[in-house]
């Protein structure tokens, strides 16, 4: 067998999907000259161009919000479903408050171990630390950041970005300040911030994960299920849960209706503070249903909204079994999702 079959064979399959995505980008952009790509992006810019004029409450009707899934289900059969390691500094404020505030919660003397799978380059554990360091300077913290390709953890372990990255770009520079000690135009996470993470190349898909990685008491898994097939996602979300520890917390999205059904079947209780903000939280998910990650609008008539919308799980035990179809109050948790230090 020639060394290059026998090397893409092995690939980790993320690799295998980061290849397709630049194949598929080159063939996209000879596609772009041909008449059907043509026609479907005029359909696409005169039909956004019209449901931007409808004022909100046409909007919201239920007539509009089923056309939009329509739309957005084409879009995405389009523009088909791909991984990216694109990520930004403090993508989703309301959620990092929200996970924050459950940190404050966490008793002085117990060692909280937070995870993050499909971490990128790193902004996104290092914002979250950023604010639960700041919040809980005295609480033992261990981070984990994990992902399937090996240069974005190259990157997020070293801590350093250019003035040009993207992952800094909504940030302003009184936060540049707070986060960064900024040295020969390289600008470096502060060491308060990046003390004792680690950064490991893992798949979340691997049948040894958990071995790999350990427990979570709070596990991100932001921004990758989404580009899955809903089988693989399943399968990974089943994966994944196996390291949140009893009472933790699984932070996850992806297909809204894969979410559901998985958190349903595990009777994980959504927390249901700050649904809506952080549904709409993160900035590069607007613009429902002509973009591909776009947030779809709340339905509120869905008996199952806040487990649908809810961006924070905790897998309970106790209160979990009665709950279901009643997401615990944010007040219900003070005594979960802790773990005492060994
Ligand atoms: C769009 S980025 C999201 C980064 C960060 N979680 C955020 O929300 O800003 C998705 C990341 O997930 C990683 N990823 C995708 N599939 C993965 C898998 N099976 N195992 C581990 N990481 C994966 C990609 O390599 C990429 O870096």
């Amino acid at each position: 067998m020639a060394p290059g079959a026998g090397a893409m064979q092995n690939e980790p399959v993320i690799l295998r999907d980061l290849h397709e995505v630049v194949a598929r980008k080159a063939e996209g952009r000879r596609c772009r000259d041909s008449p059907s790509w043509r026609a479907r992006a005029i359909v696409s810019k005169v039909g956004k161009n019209c449901w931007n004029m409808l004022p909100n409450w046409v909007l919201s009707t239920s007539l509009f919000l089923e056309l939009g899934k329509l739309i957005h289900q084409a879009h995405v059969k389009w523009a088909g479903r791909h991984q990216t390691p694109a990520t930004r500094f403090l993508r989703n404020v309301r959620l990092l408050e929200l996970l924050r505030d459950i940190a404050l919660k966490v008793p002085d003397e117990v060692k909280w171990r937070v995870t993050v799978m499909g971490c990128s380059t790193g902004a996104e554990l290092y914002s979250l630390l950023w604010y639960l360091r700041s919040a809980r300077p005295n609480l033992q913290i261990t981070a984990l950041g994990a992902d399937a390709v090996d240069w974005v953890i190259a990157k997020a372990s070293s801590g350093e970005y250019s003035p040009e990255d993207d992952e800094l770009s909504w940030l302003t520079n009184p936060i540049l300040e707070s986060l960064f000690n900024h040295v020969d135009g390289v600008f470096r996470v502060k060491d308060w911030i990046r003390e004792g993470v680690r950064w490991t190349v893992a798949d979340a898909r691997s049948s040894k994960l958990l071995d790999e990685l350990g427990p979570a008491d709070l596990l991100l898994a932001n921004n990758f299920l989404g580009a899955m097939s809903d089988q693989e996602a399943e399968a990974c979300m089943e994966n994944l849960l196996r390291l949140v520890s009893p009472g933790g917390y699984f932070v996850f999205n992806g297909n809204l209706d894969v979410k559901t059904r998985f958190a349903k079947k595990h009777a994980l209780v959504a927390v249901n503070e700050g649904i809506e903000a952080i549904h709409f939280g993160d900035p590069s998910r607007l613009g429902w249903p002509w973009t591909y990650f776009a947030s779809e609008p709340l339905d509120k008539s869905r008996p199952d909204w806040q487990t649908r919308y809810a961006a924070v799980f905790m897998r309970g035990v106790e209160i979990a079994k009665s709950t279901m179809g009643r997401p615990a109050k944010f007040s219900d948790l003070g005594q979960y999702g802790t773990r005492r230090a060994s």
